[in-house]
C-alpha cells in the first residue's frame, strides 16, 4: 500500500527533484505539500511549490507554512546556491493553482489526527511547521507513524558552517523540539547524502527520457552545479531532498545507526546535531526522553542515483490523481 506522506518543504532546486519523483511514485500518497521559508521566502517558495504540482499534473494540496524561526532572527537566503527565485532563475512567472485556506500547521495536525498512525511526515526544509504543530499540538508525535527529515550531520562538518547543515541552522529551536518528541524519526543528514552525487550528465539523461520535467531540471540545476563547482569545488552536487523520499522506498540502500539526537541552539556551533548512538553509555544527563532516531550514517550513492533515474523514467503512476 502506498505511503501516506506529507512533504515540508522550500522549493529549492534539490526540493524539486524529490516532489517530481515523489508525485509520480505509486510508492506514495502525497496527502499534501507544506512550505516553509529556507532557500527562499515563504510566498516564492509557495509560488515554486504550486508549479511544481502544475508542472507535475497531479492534484495535491499545497498549504503556506511559516515565514520565520521559532526564536531566532531568520537567516539570509542563499541565493547563490538556489538562486534569487529558489529555482534557478526557472521559477514560471504565474501560476495556475492556489494554496489551500489553512495554514501548513494546522493542515499537519488536522491530515495526521485524520489518519492516527498512518501518515509520514518528510520534513525537506527548516522544521519550522514542525516544530509548531508539536507545540500547538503534543499529542501529535504519538499519531504520526514516523519522521523522515533531510538535515543534520553526525559525523561530517556542516554544509552552512563548520558545525551545521542548512535545514538545522535556519532553526535550531525547532529542531531540537523535533529530536526530543516522543517519537520515531530518521534523521537522512549530509553523512548519507555526501554519499550520493548527482552529475550533470545524470541530468542530461533525465532531461532526454524524463520528458517535461526532466528537461525542467536539467536548466533549473544549472545555477546549483555552478555553485558546486565554483565555490565548493565539485563536479557534482550532493543529491540532499530526493535521498529523504528514497529512504522510504528503499532503507536498504542507507546505513543506520539507533541514537538520541540534540542539537546545538546558541554560539558558534548553532545548528550542530550531536548524535549518541543507543550501543553508547552516557552518564550526562540531557539524553533521556528523546526521539527514538535512525541516523543514517551512508548511502549507496550509486544505487540511490539509479533507482531515481528509472523511477523518472517510467510512466507516472495513477496515484495522487
Ligand atoms: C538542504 O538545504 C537546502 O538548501 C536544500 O534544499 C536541502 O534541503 C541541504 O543542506
Ligand atoms: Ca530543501
Amino acid at each position: 500500500m502506498a505511503e501516506k506522506i506529507i512533504i515540508d518543504t522550500d522549493p529549492g532546486i534539490d526540493d524539486a527533484f524529490a516532489i517530481f519523483y515523489a508525485l509520480r511514485s505509486a510508492a506514495f500518497d502525497v496527502l499534501g505539500l507544506t512550505t516553509v521559508y529556507g532557500n527562499a521566502s515563504v510566498e516564492q517558495t509557495t509560488h515554486n511549490a504550486l508549479a511544481l504540482v502544475a508542472a507535475a499534473d497531479r492534484a495535491c494540496p499545497v498549504a503556506r507554512g511559516a515565514s520565520d524561526p521559532m526564536e531566532i532572527e531568520r537567516r539570509a537566503y542563499p541565493t547563490m546556491v538556489h538562486g534569487e527565485d529558489g529555482m534557478g532563475g526557472c521559477a514560471p512567472e504565474t501560476v495556475s493553482g492556489s494554496v489551500i485556506d489553512q495554514h501548513a500547521v494546522d493542515f499537519i495536525i488536522e491530515t495526521v489526527r485524520a489518519h492516527p498512525g498512518e501518515v509520514t511526515l518528510v520534513p525537506i526544509g527548516p522544521l519550522t511547521n514542525i516544530g509548531l504543530a508539536l507545540q500547538k499540538d503534543p499529542g501529535l508525535a504519538s499519531l504520526t507513524k514516523r519522521v523522515v527529515l533531510m538535515g543534520g550531520a553526525a559525523q561530517l562538518n556542516g554544509n552552512v558552517t563548520p558545525a551545521a547543515e542548512a535545514n538545522i541552522y535556519d532553526d535550531p529551536h525547532a529542531a531540537e523540539m523535533v529530536f526530543s518528541a516522543d517519537w520515531e524519526v530518521v534523521m537522512l543528514g549530509l553523512d548519507a547524502t555526501h554519499d550520493v552525487h548527482l552529475t550533470e550528465n545524470t541530468v542530461a539523461e533525465l532531461a532526454r527520457e524524463g520528458g517535461a520535467q526532466g528537461r525542467f531540471l536539467q536548466q533549473a540545476s544549472a545555477q546549483y552545479f555552478g555553485f558546486h563547482r565554483d565555490v565548493v569545488g565539485l563536479d557534482f552536487c550532493h543529491f540532499h531532498d530526493p535521498s529523504a523520499l528514497i529512504y522510504c522506498v528503499r532503507p536498504d540502500l542507507f546505513t543506520v545507526q539507533p541514537s538520541s539526537v540534540r542539537v546545538v541552539t546558541d554560539g558558534f556551533a548553532a545548528g550542530k546535531t550531536v548524535a549518541k548512538p543507543d550501543s553508547r553509555f552516557t552518564g550526562q544527563a540531557g539524553w533521556e526522553k528523546r526521539a527514538r532516531v535512525s541516523v543514517c550514517l551512508a548511502a549507496d550513492g550509486y544505487a540511490v542515483i539509479e533507482h531515481y533515474v528509472s523511477a523518472m523514467q517510467a510512466k507516472p503512476s495513477a496515484a495522487g490523481t
